[in-house]
């Protein structure tokens, strides 16, 4: 087994002994953020290929994202209530009605690029509101957030959003942001929107004073993430994509699980504890935006499934020679995701429609 970076074990630890859900630990960590912009001074390569990354813009104020530029009109309606979301100046508002009464508010936060979804944040009287209807780019329109169906709103507010209590939004904020979340308090003064480098790699302002004034050697003050190995790269992106552990205490079964590779991962007979072909970081460098082309991840199966490797007990496929993965991880689409998740769970796909939990 390889040897598992301090700082990311360290983190692991603090996760399980404070219980929070995630991220909680690389908020916390002592030391100043500097910003993505001041990494890319010195290391181009990683910073250049990553802004095209939808987890560089996971989370953007509303006026500034994409989905909502120009003069946009949505609508949605179901069962005795209707939503909009219009643009009114440089403001996005949201409005709801029940045909008697109307609710309105402005838009502040827009989680994610729309891909899966985009799902807004509103404030009223001071607290938190998960917005009911989210923006889909496959019908590039409104439906009902993952979640919402599940029950009835009771009245205009609840027909609005849900209400987000105790340490939720804190939560949002740490997966989507980079560093809004300091310890176990949500602070919206001084942050970076989307997952950047401090996400990963810790607050930099010491490695950057160490690397600007010349130092050299080993003590660079900064967590490499270098060569973890498939249990630690697993948990490591966990924190935010759900550890099988997490997955588990949320009690989420079924396809719903789609969305959690490491999860998914896991499961499968290629997972290995320690055999670093099948960590995350093999088919994804976490620095550029995810690879569509399947041929691309050939490479990374038949590293295992080879003729060398038939005495160590891995097999040849009978019928596929390329493009493993379209029959090996196809994409499955949850119900009201509006979107198809490549199932990480890599398998022998029997029957359509099969699926594992
Ligand atoms: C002034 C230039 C400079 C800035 C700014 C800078 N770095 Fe570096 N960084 C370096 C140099 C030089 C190295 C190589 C150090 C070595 O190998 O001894 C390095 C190494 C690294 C490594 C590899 C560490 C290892 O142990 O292998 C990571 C990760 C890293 N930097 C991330 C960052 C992040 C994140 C930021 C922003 C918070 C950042 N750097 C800002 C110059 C810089
Ligand atoms: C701090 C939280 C966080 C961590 C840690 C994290 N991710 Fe993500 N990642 C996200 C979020 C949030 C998204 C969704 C972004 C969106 O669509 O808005 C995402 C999206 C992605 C995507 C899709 C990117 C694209 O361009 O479509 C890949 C691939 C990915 N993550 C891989 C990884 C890997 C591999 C790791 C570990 C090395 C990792 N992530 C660690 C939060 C995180
Ligand atoms: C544990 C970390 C975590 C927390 C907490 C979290 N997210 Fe995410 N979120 C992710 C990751 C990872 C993804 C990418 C994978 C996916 O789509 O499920 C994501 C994806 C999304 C997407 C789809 C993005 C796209 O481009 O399609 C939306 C919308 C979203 N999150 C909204 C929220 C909102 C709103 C909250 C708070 C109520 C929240 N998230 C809390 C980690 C998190
Ligand atoms: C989603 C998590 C994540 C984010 C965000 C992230 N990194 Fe990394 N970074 C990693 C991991 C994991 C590795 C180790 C990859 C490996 O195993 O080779 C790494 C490695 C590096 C290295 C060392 C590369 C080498 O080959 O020695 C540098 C430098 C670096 N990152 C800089 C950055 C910069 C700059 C940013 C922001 C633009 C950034 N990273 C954002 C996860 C991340
Ligand atoms: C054996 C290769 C392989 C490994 C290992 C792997 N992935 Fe993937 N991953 C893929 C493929 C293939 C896709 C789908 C690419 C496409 O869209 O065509 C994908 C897609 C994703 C996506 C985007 C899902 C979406 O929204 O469409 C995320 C996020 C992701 N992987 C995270 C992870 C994480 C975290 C791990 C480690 C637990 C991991 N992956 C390990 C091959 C791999
Ligand atoms: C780290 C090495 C490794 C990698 C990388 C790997 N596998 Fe595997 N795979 C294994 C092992 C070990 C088994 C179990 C052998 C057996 O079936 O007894 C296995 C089993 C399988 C099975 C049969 C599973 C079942 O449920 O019967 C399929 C199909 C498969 N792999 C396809 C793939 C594909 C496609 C990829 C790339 C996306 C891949 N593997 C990557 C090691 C690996
Ligand atoms: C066109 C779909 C398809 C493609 C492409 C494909 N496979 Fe398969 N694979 C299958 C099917 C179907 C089986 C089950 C065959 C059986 O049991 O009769 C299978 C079986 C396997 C097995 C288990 C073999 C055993 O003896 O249990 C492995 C391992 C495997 N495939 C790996 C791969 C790899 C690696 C690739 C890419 C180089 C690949 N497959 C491409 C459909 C495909």
């Amino acid at each position: 087994m390889r040897l598992i970076p301090l700082a990311v074990l360290f983190a692991l630890q603090a996760l399980a002994q404070s219980g929070a859900p995630v991220g909680s630990a690389y908020w916390s960590a002592n030391g100043k953020y500097v910003g993505s912009d001041r990494c890319a001074q010195c290391h181009d390569k990683q910073a250049k290929p990553y802004r095209e990354s939808t987890m560089s813009r996971a989370l953007s104020p509303v006026e500034n994202c994409a989905a909502l530029r120009g003069d946009i009109h949505f609508a949605f309606q179901s069962g005795d209530y209707s939503w909009s979301i219009v643009r009114h100046g440089d403001k996005i508002l949201y409005r709801v009605s029940d045909g008697k009464e109307n609710f309105e508010a402005p838009l502040e936060f827009a989680f994610g690029q729309g891909m899966a979804g985009q799902t807004y944040l509103f404030r009223h009287e001071g607290k938190f509101y998960e917005s009911r209807v989210s923006y889909y780019a496959d019908i590039k329109g409104l439906d009902l957030t993952v979640g919402a169906g599940n029950s009835k709103p009771r009245n205009l507010l609840e027909a609005a959003g849900r209400i987000m209590d105790g340490n939720e939004p804190r939560n949002c904020f740490g997966c989507h942001t980079t560093g809004a979340r300091l310890g176990p308090s949500l602070q919206l003064d001084h942050y970076e929107n989307g997952v950047q480098c401090e996400s990963c790699h810790g607050a930099g302002a010491s490695h950057v004073e160490a690397m600007a004034s010349g130092a050299k050697g080993a003590a660079t003050a900064i967590r490499p993430l270098k060569g973890m190995g498939p249990q630690e790269a697993s948990e490591f992106c966990g924190v935010c994509h759900r550890t099988w552990d997490t997955v588990m205490n949320m009690g989420i079964k079924g396809i719903n699980t789609a969305r959690f590779p490491s999860y998914r991962l896991t499961n499968s007979k290629c997972f290995s504890l320690d055999d670093p072909r099948i960590a995350c970081t093999t088919c994804h460098d976490p620095h550029t935006p995810l690879v569509k082309n399947a041929g691309y991840y050939d490479s990374k199966c038949t590293a295992c499934h080879n003729k060398a490797e038939l005495t160590s007990g891995k097999k040849l496929c009978p019928v596929g020679k390329e493009n493993c993965t379209t029959c090996h991880m196809p994409k499955v689409s949850p119900p009201e995701a509006h979107h198809a998740f490549p199932d990480h769970w890599i398998r022998v796909v029997r029957v359509q429609g099969e699926y594992p939990e």
